[in-house]
This record gives C-alpha cells, structure tokens and sequence, in this order.
C-alpha cells in the first residue's frame, strides 16, 4: 500500500446536480484529453490507473484507448461518485473498467500499472509531488504518468472585458483559492514531477473556446455547486445578481459581445518513469 497523510477538503462535493456537471464537462474536455492521452502514449492493452475518477468519466475514455485487452482501475475516495460510475460503466457495457474506494494517498499496490493519469485531482491535494512519488511505485520502469490540470491565470486575464462573466468567474476562482485548491497546479506540474522523482515532463497546454448555452453555463453550474462555500468565504455575490437569471444574463452578455470565451487553460504533463527511480 502506498500511504502518505494527504487528505483534503474537496470544494465541489458530490450532489446529483454536481455530478451531471462533471458529465456535461466531461463530454466537452474528451476531445482534449483523448488527445493529450494518446501522445502521452496510452494505447491497446495497457494496464492503467485513474485518480481522482469521479463519475468516471477519465476511466471510460482510458478504456476506450487501452480496449478489451486492456485494463483500466479507478480510485476515488466518494462513495456516491464510486456508485455513479459503477453504473454508467455497467450501462456503457464496459467489462475492462473496475473502481476503487480509497484516498490517493492509500492505495493498495497489486499487480504494476503501465500508466497513472488523472484529470482535475492534483489541483486539490495538498501534497501532491509525495502521491505522485507513491503512485510512480506502482507503475513499471518506463511507464508513463500523464496529468491533465488546470492554469487559470490566462482565463482570468481573458475574462475581464466582459463584466458579468469576469465576476462570477473570480468568485469561482477564489472560492477554489481560499479552499485550499491550486488553481495553477497546470504550470507547478514541471516542478512536481521533478520533486516525486520523474524525468521533467512534456508538456502542452489547450484552451477550449465556445459561446453556446451548453458551454457557458459550466460558469453558473460550478458557481452552483461552490455557493455554500463562497457564502461561506463571504465572497461578493450581489454584484452577480439573481443566481436564477445568471445563465441568461451571462449568455446575453456573451452574445452581445459577438465573440467567445475561453474555457480554462487545460495543462498536460506526461513523462515516464526512469529505470532509476526511487
Ligand atoms: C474535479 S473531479 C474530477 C473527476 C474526473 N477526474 C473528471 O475529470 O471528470 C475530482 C474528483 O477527485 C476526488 N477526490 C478529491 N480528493 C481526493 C482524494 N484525496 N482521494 C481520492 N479522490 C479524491 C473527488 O471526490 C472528485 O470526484
């Protein structure tokens, strides 16, 4: 078993609500992380193992790659989120795809993974370079170890022309800061891979753009899921008005401005293992 003391306060929870988010999300990043999987060099009979799986939507995607000869294992520590995507890999009648009930800190070593990926999870962690030296444990020499995270900054620095979009965003993006959350974990990747022991990563970094419904309401829907904590924090919510009309206000706002918006900058890392590590 790999175990280190990194637990964490997780600042988006895990209500119905919050999950059909993270599927809507999901569903506009596969694209993006499909790709960034396949040039970190996850393919046809792998054996791999997701972090931080959620509803299990990295799982699925990893399988689709690694394929019936292949083997994909979640872990995530939410009980409810674990049952969710049971079920939907049931549904998608994927037979190569198992999860696990465990923080990412305590996972019980078995046979070696070829591959340990995650999306969005090493952002909320407050030590990752120890679990990302732990999970290399559990990974052949050569394997790979590919992350897809976040940078907000050129978000934030993008937002600010249209008012309505940029205020809610920053009461997302400190409710994420004030909870303990990395909101520039995509950059620090290059210096945690080093800390846990793997070579300097590749890297690439992709800005999903858009101005329909479907992809601007992430921002009120993640608003939606944080506001218990942003009241908490005692963030400046009036300026957003009434929550019930942000959608249509903000789409209106975006729709005037006859442009789009960037999603945040989506950061990949991917190295491998060295023979040498420790
Ligand atoms: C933002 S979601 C990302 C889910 C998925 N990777 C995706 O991209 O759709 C992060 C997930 O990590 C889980 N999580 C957070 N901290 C964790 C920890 N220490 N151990 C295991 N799971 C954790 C949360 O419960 C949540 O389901």
């Amino acid at each position: 078993m790999t175990t280190t003391k990194t637990t964490s306060h997780y600042a988006l929870g895990s209500t119905d609500a919050e999950q059909e988010r993270l599927i809507r999300q999901a569903a506009l990043l596969a694209p993006f992380t499909e790709r960034f999987f396949r040039g970190a060099g996850i393919g046809t009979g792998q054996r791999v193992l997701d972090i931080g799986s959620g509803v299990g939507d990295v799982a699925m995607l990893a399988a689709t790659l690694v394929g019936p000869s292949g083997e994909v294992v979640g872990v995530e520590r939410d009980e409810r989120s674990i049952d969710r995507a049971r079920t939907r890999v049931a549904l998608a009648g994927l037979h190569n795809v198992t999860f696990t009930q465990s923080d990412v800190s305590q996972i019980a070593s078995g046979k070696p993974f070829d591959a340990v990926v995650g999306r969005f999870i090493l952002m909320f962690l407050p030590d990752p370079p120890t679990v990302l030296r732990s999970l290399s444990q559990l990974l052949r020499p050569s394997g790979v170890v590919a992350f897809h995270e976040l940078s907000w900054a050129p978000f934030l620095l993008l937002a600010a022309r249209l008012p309505l979009w940029s205020a809610a965003t920053s009461v997302i993006h400190e409710t994420f800061r004030r909870s303990g959350a990395n909101t520039e974990m995509g950059f620090a990747l290059y210096q945690i891979f080093q800390q846990a022991g793997l070579p300097a990563p590749a890297m690439t970094l992709e800005m999903p753009l858009g101005n329909d419904p479907e992809f601007i309401r992430w921002v009120p829907d993640v608003l939606g899921s944080l506001l218990p904590l942003a009241q908490r924090f005692d963030l400046p919510l009036r300026p957003l008005g009434d929550l019930n009309t942000l959608p249509q206000r903000i789409q209106a706002e975006v729709s005037a401005s006859n442009s789009v918006v960037t999603w945040m900058a989506l950061v990949g890392a991917w190295s491998r293992k060295s023979a040498t590590h420790a």
